[in-house]
Formats: structure tokens, sequence, C-alpha cells
């Protein structure tokens, strides 16, 4: 038995158990079908990565970072890039369900494994709280250009309408939603009714099962790609390129108006753009082809993805001016608002309501299949590994994330979840990218994805030390300045020291071990953007591990598979 938080599974154990359960679970009938084709799996990807992203926050985040926030979402891309080529190495060698956090109970070992599987809950059902109500918020506006109007106490949040309510809020809907809702008991009855519904019918085809959910996913990964095509084309024509050089506060042209770091101020909302690709690795188990096809598809589907988002920033800050989206949570409505023209805002309406419906089904059918892994290694009671024999999905784990995505629509709001998720996923993507490197070097193998391996020795600290000899030349005071702390920069100044300790570190180790390069900068990448987030966001999710780590040691410390060895 082994007592020790760093016990680390096999890499051939892991395999030889998915192996043997799958063989057990198709003699009884109860396995997880295997019938995703790459052309599915990419289509998995871009379904869990446009949507509110892209249909909602993006209108904050050019508010935040004038045009110059395309800069923010190439960084993403080259991060998550990174990002994904880890992924894609870790899902070619250990091709099951569970996603990171099978992958780091094989590198960093058993508590490490938690911490991610936990930090996942965060990304796929607290992320999916920030699309159901993203999803509302079209649907309710569909709703009305339908005729269709749905009282305003019922398509908004609780706290949302209090709060516009006690600010005395512009926003006339939400104050409406406080002072028409019924009263009983002395509580007023708001409650975001589209959002619960798609939530309720996402579980249920959830629960159904893969195949159906799969060619349900597929009409609305194409559905949504053509009217994200339409919108940039259509949009191209209304751009005037003087918006991609707005006057900032001092009346000068710039790209960045509000500076770099107004830029690095929408970093959630920009990442949460991104986040998805990594979903895909949780269909291992339902996959054809895992070892070749897991890796192609997340890689197509980022690049896919970036080449859209970077044409739409572009489109959307070229129409018009980026101070115009304050506040805006329907950014690609807005612009043809404005321009007057009707026929787009009800197409990009109905391709929002698809966009994040797709995003939804991948999310609640990811989340289950983590659990299960979990499960499987005794770190969650038994029931969530459960597989229905009918709709061979794993049904008990399908209701809880229901209820964890439901349950919470009733009592949060959006910004808070939309934080959460962000420093959640990028967090499990630093291990990620940690566990690559730690993970024993393999011979090339024909016909499965290999990272390139290029030794990072010389190149590593040729970048870090170059960058702050640029950063000094540049600015000379750069370093001392993130030792002068105040109220407003605080979580900034931190975060960026602690990145430069780190950064150098690593830096200095890699000069001696030989370290492969493409990890190393998905690591730093992803922790340069969690550079981004605020104290609040820190005191959050530090919470959340802690809770987590509590949960750990009160369950599976002890019942792990590990621990009975
Ligand atoms: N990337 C996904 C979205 O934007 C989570 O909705």
């Amino acid at each position: 038995m082994s007592n020790s938080l760093f016990r680390t599974k096999n890499i051939d154990k892991i395999l030889s158990d998915a192996a043997t359960m799958e063989a057990d679970a198709h003699h009884g009938g109860g396995g997880l079908s295997r019938v995703l084709t790459l052309k599915d799996l990419t289509f998995f990807g871009i379904a869990a990565i446009i949507g509110a992203g892209s249909f909602s926050s993006l209108g904050q985040a050019v508010f935040n970072g004038g045009p110059g926030v395309v800069l923010l979402f190439i960084m993403c891309a080259v991060a998550c890039g990174f990002t994904a080529m880890c992924y894609a190495e870790f899902a070619s060698r250990i091709p099951v369900a569970g996603s990171a956090y099978t992958y780091a109970y094989a590198s960093f070992g058993e508590m490490f494994a938690w911490v991610i599987g936990w930090a996942l809950i965060m990304e796929y059902s607290i992320g999916n709280i920030y699309v159901a109500f993203s999803w509302s918020d079209y649907f309710s506006s569909f709703m009305d250009r339908i005729g269709g109007h749905i009282p305003n106490y019922l398509e908004c949040s609780y706290i949302e309408a209090k709060k516009a309510f006690i600010e005395g809020s512009a926003n006339k809907d939400l104050v409406d939603a406080w002072n028409s809702a019924p009263v009983i008991g002395g509580l007023r009855m708001i409650v975001d009714l589209p959002a619960l519904v798609i939530n309720v019918l996402i579980t249920i085809l959830v629960y159904i099962g893969v195949k159906e959910s799969r060619n349900f996913s597929n009409v609305m990964v194409i559905l949504k790609l053509c009217i994200v095509a339409l919108v940039i084309v259509v949009g191209a024509y209304y751009v005037d390129t003087a918006n991609w050089q707005p006057a900032n506060d001092a009346g000068i042209p710039s790209f960045m108006p509000n500076g770099f770091s107004g830029v690095m101020g929408a970093v959630s909302g920009v990442f949460f753009a991104y986040i998805g690709f990594d979903a895909i690795s949780v269909m291992a188990e339902e996959s054809k082809n895992p070892q070749k096809d897991l890796p192609r598809s997340m890689i197509l589907s980022l690049v896919i993805c970036t080449v859209v988002y970077i044409l739409l920033t572009l489109v959307l800050t070229g129409v018009l001016n980026y101070r115009e989206f304050d506040g805006v949570g329907d950014p690609l409505a807005k612009i043809f608002e404005v321009k007057n023209v009707g026929w787009m805002q009800f197409l990009v309406s109905i391709a929002a309501v698809v966009a994040m419906t797709s995003v939804l089904l991948v999310f609640q059918m990811g989340q289950p299949r983590i659990w299960m892994s979990m499960s499987r290694d005794g770190l969650l009671p038994p029931a969530f590994q459960k597989i229905h024999p009918k709709y061979q999905t794993p049904s008990f784990a399908t209701i809880i994330t229901g209820l964890l995505v439901g349950v919470p629509i009733i009592f949060t709001d959006k910004t808070f979840v939309l934080d959460f998720t962000s420093i959640a996923t990028l967090f499990a993507f630093v291990l990620v990218c940690g566990g690559v490197l730690l993970i024993p070097r393999k011979e090339k193998t024909a016909g499965k994805f290999n990272m390139p391996y290029v030794n990072a020795k010389f190149i590593f600290p040729a970048i870090i030390f170059g960058a702050a000899a640029i950063l000094v030349l540049y600015n000379h005071n750069y370093f001392t300045n993130l030792l002068t702390f105040s109220d407003d920069n605080m979580s900034l100044n931190v975060t960026t020291l602690l990145f430069w300790i780190i950064s150098i570190l690593l830096a200095i180790f890699s000069l001696f071990k030989n370290f492969s390069l493409i990890p190393l900068l998905g690591l730093t990448t992803c922790l340069y953007l969690l550079t981004g987030m605020s104290a609040e966001n820190w005191a959050w999710f530090g919470s959340w591990l802690l809770l987590g780590l509590i949960f750990y040691f009160l369950y599976g410390y002890k019942k792990s598979k590990l621990a009975k060895n």
C-alpha cells in the first residue's frame, strides 16, 4: 500500500485497466461505444470552442483592450497551441477518458491529479453556467424579435436584478425584473428560466447517448460556422479602418487605447473563448482511432477557431469604435443593429443560440467522463462510473452534472462564473504542460502523434533572458516598478514577479536538463496569461482548491485504488 501523496499511476497500468474495463463492459453490454471519427472530433472541438466567448464576452474584452485585443487573441492562441500539443502528446500516449486529470495522475501523482480534476469542474460545469446565461440572453432577444416576449423576471438572474435595482442601473430590463417580479413569502420570484430549461434539455440529450448527441452537434457546428463566416463577410463591408486607431483618453490615435494593461485586463473573456479544444481529449474512449485522431482534431479545431476569432475581432473593432462595446453582451448583433442590418441581427441571434447549445452539449458530455475516470481510480464513489445499460453513457454522473450546472443558475451571475472558469482552466493547462516535461521521452511511433522534440537547453534561456533584456532596454525601471505595490496593481505585480521568478528558474534548470521546448513554452505562456487575473479571482480559486483538498483527504486518499495496492 502506498501512502504517498505523489503516488503515480503507471501509463501501462492506465492503458491495461482501461482495456480490461472496456472488454468487461462490452461483454456485459455496458461499454462506451467507439463511434467518433477525426471529423466528428474536430467538430466537437469547434462545437466546444466557439460559443459564449465570441458571441458574448468578446464585447467587454474589446471595450477593455480596444482593437489591440487582437494581440491577446494571438497570445492566447499561441499558449493554447503549445498546450494543445501537450494534450495531444498525452492523448496519444494515454488514450483513455479523463483528460488532464488522467495525464496528471501519470506524471505528477495522485494529489495533483485530484487537484486538476477538481479544477476541471470549474472549466466543464461552472463554465457551462456562463454559457447557459449567455444562451438565455440571446434566446430571449430572439423571442422578442419573433414577438414572443418572456417577462423580464423570468430571463435574468436574481443577483443581477437585485444589484441593478440597488445601484439604480441604467439597464431598464433588470430594474423592471426586480420591480415586476411576483413576491411569495417575501421573496421575489426572479429566475433565468431559459437557462434552466436549456440545461435540463441538454442533460437529457447527453443522458440518451453520444451517437445522438454527435449528430446533433455536427449539424449545429456547420450552421454556426456558416453564420459566423457571414458575419465576417457582411461586417467587413462596414469596416472603417480609422476605427483600428481610435483616440485614447489623451486624444492620441492608438491600436491599444488603454495600453497593454487594458489588453491584459481582457484575458478572462478572451481566454474563455478558447476553452474547449481540450474537451476533445475526454472523448478518447468513444473515438475510433484515439491515438491518431485526438491530437490532430485538437490542433485542427484550434487553428480554425483562431482564424475565426482574429477576423471577428478585426471586423468588430473596424465597424464600431471600441468604446461603443461598453457593457454590450451581444457584440455581434450590436454592429448590425447600429448599421441597421435587420436580417443579420436575426441570423446572429440564431447562430448564437445554436453555437452556445453546442458548447453546452460538449462540456456536459465531458464532465461525467472525467468523473468516471476519477471514480475508477477510487477517488470518487463507484456510482460515478456507472454506465447506463441501454444508452451506454455514464448515467449517474450525467445527472449530477446537470444539477451542478442547474442549481447555481438560480444563485449566481455571469461575471463571477466567467473569471472563475478561466483561472481554473489556465491552471489545469499549466499542469498539463508541466506534466509533459516530467514524463520520460519516448521513441517516435509510426501512426501516432509524436510531439517534435527540440532541446530547450540554450533556446529557452535565450528567450527568457532576451525578453527580460528587451523589457529593461525599453523601460529601465521595469523590474523595480514590479516591486512597488499599491491597491491598484497588487495582483498584477505580485503575479508578474512570480512569473519572472519561475521563468528564470526554469531557464536555469533547462541548462542542465534536456527539457523539451514546446511544453516549456506552453507552461510559460499559460503562466503569463495567469498574471492578468485579479486578486479576487485568486482568492476564490484558492478557496475552491482548499475545499477540494479537504474532500480528497476525507475520501479519495483512503479509498484510492493505489492506496490498496
Ligand atoms: N469557448 C467556449 C465558449 O466560448 C467555452 O463558449
